[in-house]
Parts: C-alpha cells; structure tokens; sequence
C-alpha cells in the first residue's frame, strides 16, 4: 500500500497543527489543502506540502482521508461529503451542532466503509492517560470539575454562536467527553447557566450523575481567566485525591499521607502533551490496521447529546434523564 494521501479542509489554527503532525509521519503525505481563503491554504502548502485546491470537489479527487479542520458550524456538512466521497474522516471537535445532525452524521460515518474519528485530542493526553490508568484501580467516588476560557475573541468566530452552536460546543464538550472516557455513561444532570459578557449563555454550573453511581459537579465559564490551571478534574477516592492541572501535571494524594505524588508532562512538547501527535497517529493505525478507531462516531453523537442536555436542563429548569 502507498502512503495515505490526506487532504485537509480548513488550514486555521488547527488544520496547521495537524498538518505539522502528518507531515513528520512517513506513512502518510499531504496531498491536498482546501481553505475559503486561498491564501491560508497557500500558506499551509508552504509550511507541510499539498496541492492547493479551488474546491472541496477537487480536494476530494486528491486524496484518501479528509480532515475537517474549518469552523463547527461546518463540520456535518464537509464531513457528509468526505463520506459520500467514500474517504476516511478525521472530525474536528464538535462533532456537529444539534442532536439531530449529530444522529445523521452518526448514522452516514457508522455505516461508512471508512475510518471516522473525533477530535476529542485530550483522551490521548499522557495527563488524562494516567489519571484513567489510576482510575482503573481506584474505584472513583465524585469529582470537582473545572473548565474556563479568558475571552471568547480568538479566533473571531468563537464568540459568535451562529458558528460555535454556542460556548459548550467550543469548550466545555472536550471535558463533557472526558468524563464519559474517565467515568462512564452518564444518566442524569441539572444545569444552570447566566449570561454576563457574550450574547449567549456564557457562565455554567452543573451536576452529573453516572451509571456507576458516581457524581460530579462541573463549573464552566467563557469570560473568567486564562487563570492556571483553566482546567482541571479533581477526583475523590477511597482515601485518595487525585488533581489534574491542565495537560501539565497530576497530583495523587493519599489519606493522612503529608506526601504525595506529583507525575510532570511539561517536558513534552505541546502537541504531544495536548494528545493531537498521538490522535493522528492513532488515526492513521484504525486506517492502516483497519481497527475501529479510538473516537469514534457515537462518542462525538453523545457529546453532542450531552451539550443539549445541559442546555435544556437550563432553558426548562428541570433535570433531563438519559
Ligand atoms: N481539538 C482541539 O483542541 C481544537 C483546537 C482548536 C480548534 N478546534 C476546532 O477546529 C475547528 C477550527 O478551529 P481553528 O481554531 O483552527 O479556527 P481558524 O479560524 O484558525 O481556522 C479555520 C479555517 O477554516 C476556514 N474555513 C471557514 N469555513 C470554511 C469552509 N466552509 N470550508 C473550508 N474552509 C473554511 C477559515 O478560512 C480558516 O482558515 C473548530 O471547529 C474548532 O472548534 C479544535
């Protein structure tokens, strides 16, 4: 087999961190770059190689697996035609807005011969990755929750919730999907929500409840601080707490222990810290082994399920059961 042609759509921010990433690997080339603005793409081309392209049809003719890296409102649309184009997918975060395009971009990729990935890049982040594996032989008890942004101005459209679907599809779905990767299937919650500096929701307190009988409260606000850590899980044990610090450290406390353990990735580099080199390797093995792949359609279908769970939790002040 020769190398897996990629094409990616959308050369942003994060079209350039992937195209970074994919160009360092010698089982796959850029082949193709597609962005509405010429000159991004252009630029991309110069920094990771690909053919620029005029159109999403002509991007589709030049390569194997498609990369939907533009803005979310665009997501279902570009990745619709990836499949019907019968490629490989890799979708950026969010999955899609609203529950009804998320069950029929769910539907198309499950009954795709195709690959189909979600960009939840945190579940490979060696952070996250050691709190599952302590997890794993540390029964977990409740949690506290935190994810804040400073701003919602960069990128521009972020603050605009005609794009975004609004701030927990931006945001807070990554953590909504952690705790479904680190706690399991959830079976109820209550929101709250306000609205100070954005034209939308923008400040959010909830409570989870979960299959196992674990719970957890969960706080989320856009117009905070980029204050450190702006995210973090805390996890309370049988006797042990355990602390996540953004992708930076994790802090394992045990008992009346004055001692504990701190585990540091801030070695790492960013993009393999943040889990996106391991997500797109873990892309190209599901292709090349044909293994389903580590994120999968239903998981970006239930963090979208979640997002409009909280919300409607909110709008009619009462808890929604799943
Ligand atoms: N997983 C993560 O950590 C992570 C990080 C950043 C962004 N994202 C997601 O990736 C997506 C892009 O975010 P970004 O920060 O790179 O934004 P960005 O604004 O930097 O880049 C988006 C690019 O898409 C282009 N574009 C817009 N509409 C398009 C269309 N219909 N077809 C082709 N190109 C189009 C824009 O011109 C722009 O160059 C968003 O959905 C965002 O939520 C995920």
């Amino acid at each position: 087999m020769g190398k897996i042609k990629i094409g990616i759509v959308g050369t942003g921010y994060i079209g350039n961190v992937h195209g970074r990433i994919f160009a360092r690997d010698d089982r796959v080339e850029i082949s193709a770059l597609y962005d509405i603005i010429l000159e991004r793409a252009e630029m991309a081309s110069k920094a990771v190689g690909g053919k620029v392209c005029s159109s999403r049809d002509e991007l589709m003719a030049n390569c194997d697996a498609v990369l939907v890296c533009a803005p979310n409102k665009t997501h279902k649309e570009i990745a619709l035609h990836a499949i019907a184009e019968g490629k490989h997918v890799f979708c950026e975060k969010p999955f899609t807005i609203g529950a009804e395009d998320a069950k029929e971009l769910r539907d198309a990729a499950n009954s795709s011969k195709g690959v189909f990935q979600v960009g939840f890049n945190r579940r490979f982040a060696p952070v996250y990755q050691k709190l599952r594996e302590l997890l794993n032989s540390n029964r977990p008890h409740s949690a506290h929750i935190k994810m804040n942004r400073g701003e919602l101005l960069n990128p521009e459209w972020t603050g605009d919730v005609n794009v975004t679907g609004g701030f927990l599809y931006e945001t807070t779905i990554h953590l909504f999907d952690m705790m479904r990767f680190q706690f399991g299937e959830i079976t109820e919650l209550n929101g709250y929500g306000s609205q100070h500096e954005y034209p939308e929701l923008d400040e959010f307190s909830i409570i989870f409840k979960f299959e196992s009988g674990f719970h957890c409260t969960f706080a989320s606000s856009s117009d905070a601080s980029w204050h450190f850590p702006f995210e973090r899980i805390e996890v309370f044990c049988h006797h042990r707490t355990i602390m996540t610090e953004e992708m930076e450290r994790l802090h394992d406390s045990k008992g009346i222990d004055p001692n504990f353990d701190t585990h540091s990735f801030h070695m790492f580099e960013k993009e393999e810290k943040w889990g996106y080199v391991q997500e797109d390797r873990a892309f190209v093995d599901a292709i090349l082994n044909e293994t389903p792949p580590l994120v999968s359609a239903d998981d970006g279908f239930r963090s979208v399920e979640i997002v409009e769970a909280v919300y409607s939790a909110i709008r009619s002040g009462e808890s929604v059961r799943f």
